[in-house]
């Protein structure tokens, strides 16, 4: 190898061999194929709804509440001990996303973020940027304020059950061109931007970020996403926004509160990478304070099923560029003003359009004057598919969501 030149050009092959190994990761991550047959996805949902809603009336364990998620992991006491159980819980889209399951357990101690680019052990960050496997758990009550966005890396549970874990008053989570994540059981509030600063995503890099949007949880191009049991209110843009080709992702279980624009799920009417987005949206509940979108949905299919939407002051559940959403069995109360009784908001499409765009409302429950426009397929006719969906079911929406958002967890009881 005395042959400067040859070195030279040596190591410019292996050069672009990793760049284009590189490129060719995020290729296959930011456009995991999407289910071919999504309404199959939301079938199955509705099975183990009634398949939970069926052994709870049967008495079977007096723990059981009807909500398949939570009557898989919560009836046991020793869930300390099993926590993993969890990753075997989802439903929906996010459904496989498997988390740290195959990792060991990362003890965070530390509620600190001093240097982001090279985190101290113990602390949330040093955690959630490394490459292998990682069940996260805290050792006690925290409230974490990060210095910048939390680039997670793949397959990485965040678990704070049993503490009192909060993210808050400085910029929170972000799910970037990664995979398996899954939340669970953490309060996120008060986000704000970050920014104009380096930061690490993995041991190996960092990178300079611009200024974030200041969402709870950004998703980015991220695939296979579960968060569940989260209580997420009052950030600066989104509390759950998913964008640029992300997709597999359920958001289940969660309290959300005091906030305008709640959830965004489509980047532009313009990103049609977006058509590869499907979402589960479950078991949530839209609480006191939330202005719009719950969802606001862009180009994908949007299952929103069983949630119980308490308060909104715009609208509930809005739309552009052509989205598929299915809703059934949630539980509408309309606020009282007369102009506001409306689940539904096109927007940026005429009538002549929209009236292409497939919403259906199947089982939903209307209180208080609310109505849902549907359009498309599902307009006239009941989705035959999904009409085993029962009145009944959204009317069982109050306790199978009453314990959304975090849960108060003790060990050796059930949570
Ligand atoms: C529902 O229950 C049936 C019968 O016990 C079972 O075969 C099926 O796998 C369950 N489905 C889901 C999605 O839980």
């Amino acid at each position: 190898m005395e042959n400067p030149k040859f070195v030279v050009i040596m190591i410019i092959s292996i050069k672009v061999l990793v760049f284009s190994m590189v490129m060719l990761q995020m290729c296959s991550i930011s456009s995991s194929s999407p289910v071919p047959d999504p309404d199959l996805v939301a079938q199955e949902v509705l099975t183990s709804i009634n398949n939970a809603t069926t052994r709870r009336n049967l008495g079977f364990l007096s723990c059981r509440t009807g909500n398949p998620i939570d009557d898989c992991w919560r009836c046991d006491a020793n869930w300390e001990k099993n926590r993993k159980r969890l990753a075997n819980c989802a439903i929906g889209f996010g459904k496989r996303a498997i988390g740290g399951k195959n990792g060991r357990y990362y003890i965070v101690t530390d509620p600190s973020d001093n240097d982001v680019v090279n985190p101290k052990p113990g602390t949330l960050r040093h955690a959630v940027i490394q490459k292998e496997p990682l069940w996260i758990i805290f050792k006690r009550d925290m409230v974490i304020k990060l210095k910048a966005e939390l680039l997670m890396n793949s397959f990485k549970t965040i678990d704070g059950r049993g503490v009192s874990v909060h993210i808050a008053g400085g910029p929170c989570i972000t799910i970037q061109f990664v995979t398996n994540i899954i939340i669970h059981g953490i309060n996120i509030h008060d986000c704000k931007q970050g920014g104009n600063t380096y930061v690490r995503d993995s041991p190996e890099h960092y990178g300079w970020r611009t200024v974030s949007d200041g969402d709870g949880i950004s998703i980015f191009g991220g695939s296979h996403v579960w968060i569940d049991h989260c209580s997420l209110s009052n950030c600066r843009d989104g509390l759950i926004d998913a964008i640029h080709g992300s997709t597999a992702i359920t958001v289940s279980n969660n309290y959300m509160t005091h906030h305008n624009k709640v959830m965004l799920l489509g980047h532009s009417d313009s990103y049609t990478q977006d058509k590869n987005m499907q979402v589960t949206i479950a078991f949530n509940h839209f609480g006191e304070g939330l202005v719009q979108r719950m969802p606001r949905c862009r180009h994908g299919y949007f299952h929103v099923v069983n949630n119980d939407y308490t308060h909104w002051i715009m609208y509930a559940i809005g739309g552009s560029a052509s989205p598929t959403i299915n809703s059934q069995g949630n539980r509408y109360l309309a606020p009282n003003n007369q102009n506001r009784k409306e689940v539904t908001k096109r927007e940026d499409a005429p009538q002549s359009k929209w009236k292409n765009w497939n919403w259906r409302s199947d089982g939903d429950l209307m209180l208080n004057g609310a109505f849902f426009v549907r359009s498309g397929a599902g307009a006239s006719s009941r989705y035959a598919r999904a009409s085993s969906l029962s009145a009944k079911s959204s009317s069982l929406v109050s306790s199978i969501t009453s314990g959304a958002g975090v849960l108060k967890c003790r060990k050796g009881s059930r949570c």
